[in-house]
């Protein structure tokens, strides 16, 4: 059976049986949304509750040579569909290809003042800058991070003098200890010059260092939709990419598309959605509005995305949260740099998946199924049969599917299949 017709705890089990989950983690998810309340009321202030989204699994990637099964929390219908359904079309050509870049970190450590020379007093203080930073995480440099690089700008037009620090986070995802460490710079540096006085010591969320690329060829044999050949269905999704780069309108759409798939895996693995976002984002300009490109080539679609992804592997949530853990556990407990390149590699399928709907037969067919189903879940539906037997009913004649229609049918089979005789 597809991985998609069995039931929630058979597809548990065969994560289990293929080897992707233990049977701890494997109750973790059977036993619900796996957030005990003393964890989260030590996790936010003024805890009322939990707001679960459910796990799913996009299966068929490739990526780097490795079958790859991709957790992603997400509330929206079809993103799982549709980046398992992508992934499978390249399946044949190897999958997705990542390469990584974990350059480091901005910190940025700010002061009011003005300084003569101010090379000259970074170049004398240096060092002291060097020790403070290792002595503020000294567990950093032991686990292949910490200070990588020290730059001083000036704002004299505000009387305002920054020092900028690139910081390697090592396997974190970095804010706690690129904070930490500019904090404690920023004490000496005020101690060390009567001149400044510190304003602000801040992590920059604009990670242009921490970037993933990731590529995948989509045979023309892999592309055919509604009577179209796969050639045509190429070049229509290359004009698609084209457009978003001309219409600033187009490519916000097409950038939400993207980040259906990498937000979600991002909130699977307990990372921070809202740091990647402002990172993507943030390297995005008028001759670059979107992350990907899409050409043709030797009978394939050619698809690349490259993307800041300040994401880690370890600290906070990711090893705290119970499904994180599971999520991670899922992918076979990668590295901060494999999950990079699994966070771009959903990201690139995310957006093919969404251009071939778009180019062929539009985006609500395929929508269709699970917005009965919610509209089913809205109009009182919850065992599986009843749902299945609303979405039957207004499948029908989708036209006139809606809220009240789809209560008539809940209500009363008979009233159901009066309507649809009607
Ligand atoms: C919907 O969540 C995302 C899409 O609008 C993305 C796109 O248009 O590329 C389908």
């Amino acid at each position: 059976m597809k991985f998609q017709e069995l039931t929630t705890q058979e597809r548990i089990d065969q994560l289990v049986r293929e080897g992707s989950l233990g049977e701890r983690e494997a109750s973790v998810l059977a036993e619900g949304p796996g957030l005990p309340t003393a964890m989260a009321a030590n996790m936010i202030e003024n805890q009322v509750g939990a707001f679960p989204v459910p796990l799913g699994i996009a299966r068929n990637f490739i990526i780097d040579g490795r079958p790859t099964s991709v957790p992603l929390a997400v509330e929206e219908p079809s993103v799982i569909a549709a980046a398992g359904n992508a992934a499978k079309r390249c399946r044949d050509t190897g999958g997705f290809v990542t390469s990584v870049e974990r350059g480091g970190l901005i910190g940025q450590v700010v002061f009011l003042g003005h300084l003569e020379r101010p090379e000259a007093f970074l170049e004398a203080h240096l060092d002291s800058i060097r020790k403070v930073s290792r002595d503020a995480h000294p567990s950093l440099e032991e686990h292949g991070g910490g200070l990588r690089d020290v730059c001083v700008v000036t704002y004299p037009e505000a009387d305002i003098v920054e020092f900028r620090l690139t910081i390697n986070p090592g396997e974190a995802m970095g804010a706690n200890v690129v904070n930490t460490i500019s904090e404690a710079v920023g004490r000496y540096i005020e101690r060390a010059s009567s001149q400044l006085r510190l304003l602000m010591a801040i992590l920059s969320n604009s990670a242009p260092l921490q970037r993933a690329r990731a590529t995948a060829r989509f045979p023309f044999s892999q592309l055919p939709a509604s009577g179209m050949e796969g050639s045509l269905v190429a070049q229509r999704i290359v004009q698609a990419g084209r457009f978003a780069q001309l219409s600033p309108q187009r490519a916000v759409t097409q950038n939400k598309g993207i980040m259906n798939g990498v937000d979600a895996l991002v909130l699977a693995t307990g990372n921070d959605t809202r740091n990647v976002a402002a990172a993507a984002y943030a390297a995005l300009n008028e001759h670059h509005r979107t992350w990907t490109q899409w050409d043709v080539q030797n009978d394939c679609l050619v698809g690349v995305i490259d993307i800041p992804m300040p994401i880690g592997a370890v600290g906070g949530a990711i090893s705290t949260l119970p499904v994180a853990k599971t999520a991670m556990r899922i992918l076979a407990d990668p590295d901060a740099e494999r999950l990079m390149g699994i966070a771009a590699s959903v990201g690139l399928a995310s957006n093919m998946a969404a251009l071939r709907a778009l180019v062929t037969r539009g985006i609500q067919a395929g929508h269709m199924n699970l917005q009965l189903r919610s509209l089913a879940m809205m109009a009182g539906a919850r065992e599986t049969s009843q749902i299945e037997r609303v979405v039957s009913v207004l499948s029908q004649d989708v036209t006139h599917a809606d809220l009240s229609r789809a209560k008539a049918v809940l209500a009363d089979d008979m009233t159901g299949l009066r309507w649809e005789r009607a």
